[in-house]
């Protein structure tokens, strides 16, 4: 049995992992941002986590238009870095886990969630961003990584308490596992922010306060959260929240908040960092 040992929400902003990978965390308008950081990255070097399954969102990097995978996993050894337009960030390859994600795919599809099988992909800002902001700069990765990539771009996406549902069924397979690996879950993207149109720009703090309180201690509630209030209450892009629904769905229904951290502004978003473990 694979031993869960906490969930990570993360937001995923790209211009974070510009600023680590140029050197730029100490600058103003980034020091107070990174400095929230050292208690995440202490902890995740304590967990030292075997695996960690990042549920994210591709931005029309590993997927055009053409093809949109509603649930996508990652089934490779390795999936390289992707390039945004910019050349790939300078972070290591992912160095991926086939034995178990094959395990997670046979046993979510016969669990009825039919999930999209992925040999080849590169990973975009959506997972390379949450895995800088919790490992910092290695020369590899120290865990292998999981991808487990949610429609969020293209209407209509999942809705959260399907996502919620996912991450109690990852957790089922992860409990039917042969092997012990400890495994942190990583819910990406949001908080809220808007990229386009006239509300381009548009933060709300309040609901992402409340959707991180009750995320914590009232998931099924947050799970009903439907699409338009996300689209009216956290912007167009705060859809990605949905996404931090697996996390907290792979986790016991009674959980620990170990540490919260938020930040405003970073580019346009409300800037999300929350650790939880099971209470034993
Ligand atoms: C920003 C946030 C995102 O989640 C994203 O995918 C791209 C950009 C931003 O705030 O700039
Ligand atoms: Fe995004």
């Amino acid at each position: 049995m694979a031993r869960v040992a906490g969930g990570v929400g993360c937001s995923h902003v790209p211009a974070v992992g510009a600023a680590i990978d140029k050197g730029r965390t100490e600058e103003p308008y980034w020091a107070p941002y990174f400095a929230k950081l050292d208690r995440a990255r202490r902890w995740i070097a304590e967990v030292d986590p075997d695996v960690c399954i990042v549920v994210y969102n591709d931005h029309a990097s590993a997927f055009s238009l053409e093809v949109i995978p509603t649930f996508a996993l990652g089934l490779a050894d390795e999936f390289p870095p992707a390039d945004e337009g910019y050349g790939p960030r300078p972070v290591p390859v992912v160095q991926g886990h086939p034995e178990l994600a094959w395990h997670l795919a046979e046993s979510l599809i016969l669990d009825e969630f039919d999930i999209t099988l992925v040999n080849e992909m590169p990973v975009d800002h959506g997972l390379t961003v949450p895995l800088s902001v919790m490992f910092g700069q290695p020369e590899a990765w120290p865990s292998a990584v999981i991808p487990l990539c949610v429609n969020v771009v293209q209407y209509p996406p999942p809705t959260g308490h399907r996502c919620y549902r996912l991450g109690q069924a990852l957790r089922r397979a992860l409990d039917a596992y042969e092997g012990d690996e400890r495994v942190v879950v990583f819910g990406t993207g949001g908080m809220s922010h808007q990229l386009q149109s006239e509300r381009a720009g548009f933060i709300n703090v309040d609901f992402d306060t409340a959707f991180l309180d009750h995320l914590v201690d009232d998931p099924e509630a947050v799970a009903t959260i439907p699409h338009l209030d996300y689209l009216r209450d956290a912007g167009s892009e705060g859809i990605e929240l949905v996404m931090w629904l697996v996390m907290r769905g792979a986790l016991g229904p009674r959980v620990r908040e170990v540490y919260r951290a938020t930040h405003l502004p970073t580019s346009n978003t409300h800037n999300g960092l929350l650790i939880l473990e099971e209470e034993s």
